[in-house]
């Protein structure tokens, strides 16, 4: 079966070139919305990358989306490389980051390498680590050989249990302060890229301001971060249940899958989405 090649505008898919994290880079300086979406096969890879958006997260949400689990702990290392081969063989030039999942990276640094190289390898230009400023030397000693990386701050899944549940960050002053510490840490370190992750946005404005030349990512962090993400499945209405505030329904309002994701890729360019009203906290 060959994987099908969407009709998409002139502007999304055909004048695209491969990104690199020199454009990311300069689309921020430049004050471009960067736009990414999760995705954890190569029919989506292809429809996204023609959609025109900007960088793929094969996230370690796929425990939840993909294989049935309650949370991102059970995935592993294998089944990371897997979904990263498959959205590698279907993307040609968005910038794919792959989510190091749970217990790959966290027993000290050369573990973390071994786990990064292994994703690298499976296609993914870029990997991704939750946690606050004990990974700031896993992050320095990554960079420094040749791996970019993205944190990823706040509300961070492989912790769910530790946090409580799937619970906003940051809310009381402390709590802030220790976000935009560990923001800085982490940039210092080497970090490119920032998830930020359920939090007030004013807390994410913070850390954007605090790090002008780091790009962050937001989901659930308001409108002053550099990008945004949505799970793929939640911004389609594939998931069932109860959705998060921060969630729009692209879907119900394009009609196809290719112009839901187009609408999300323009929502976010032109800063229509999200709206601090409806989706911020
Ligand atoms: O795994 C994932 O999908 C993520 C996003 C929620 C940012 O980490």
């Amino acid at each position: 079966m060959t994987v099908p090649s969407p009709a998409v505008s002139a502007s999304a898919g055909a004048s695209r070139k491969p990104m690199n994290l020199h454009r990311l880079r300069e689309m921020h300086k430049q004050g471009e919305k960067v736009t990414m979406l999760t995705c954890y096969d190569a029919m989506f890879a292809k429809l996204i990358d023609a959609c025109g958006v900007d960088c793929i997260l094969v996230g370690d949400s796929l425990g939840m989306v993909v294989q049935g689990h309650g949370s991102t702990v059970p995935v592993s290392l294998e089944d990371m490389a897997y979904h990263t081969r498959c959205v590698a063989r279907g993307n040609q030039n968005a910038w794919v980051v792959g989510d190091l999942p749970f217990g790959s990276y966290q027993q000290d640094r050369e573990q973390a390498l071994r786990a990064s190289v292994t994703l690298m390898q499976a296609g993914a230009h870029m990997v991704k680590l939750e946690g606050g400023g004990w990974t700031a030397d896993t992050v320095h000693f990554l960079t420094e050989r040749g791996i970019p990386v993205c944190a990823h701050l706040g509300l961070t899944p492989q912790s769910v249990h530790a946090l409580g549940g799937y619970r906003i960050q940051g809310r009381d002053q402390a709590g802030a302060d220790t976000l935009r510490r560990h923001a800085s840490e982490l940039a210092q370190a080497g970090a490119a890229m920032m998830v930020l992750e359920l939090m007030p946005s004013q807390v994410a404005a913070q850390v954007q301001a605090d790090n002008p030349g780091l790009i962050t990512i937001g989901i659930g962090a308001g409108v002053a971060t550099a990008g945004q993400v949505l799970v793929l499945h939640d911004m389609l209405h594939i998931t069932r249940g109860k959705l998060p505030r921060f969630v729009r329904n692209f879907m119900t309002e394009g009609g196809s899958v290719e112009d839901a994701i187009g609408r999300f890729v323009s929502e976010v360019k032109a800063q229509r989405f999200p709206d601090e009203a409806l989706h911020g906290y």
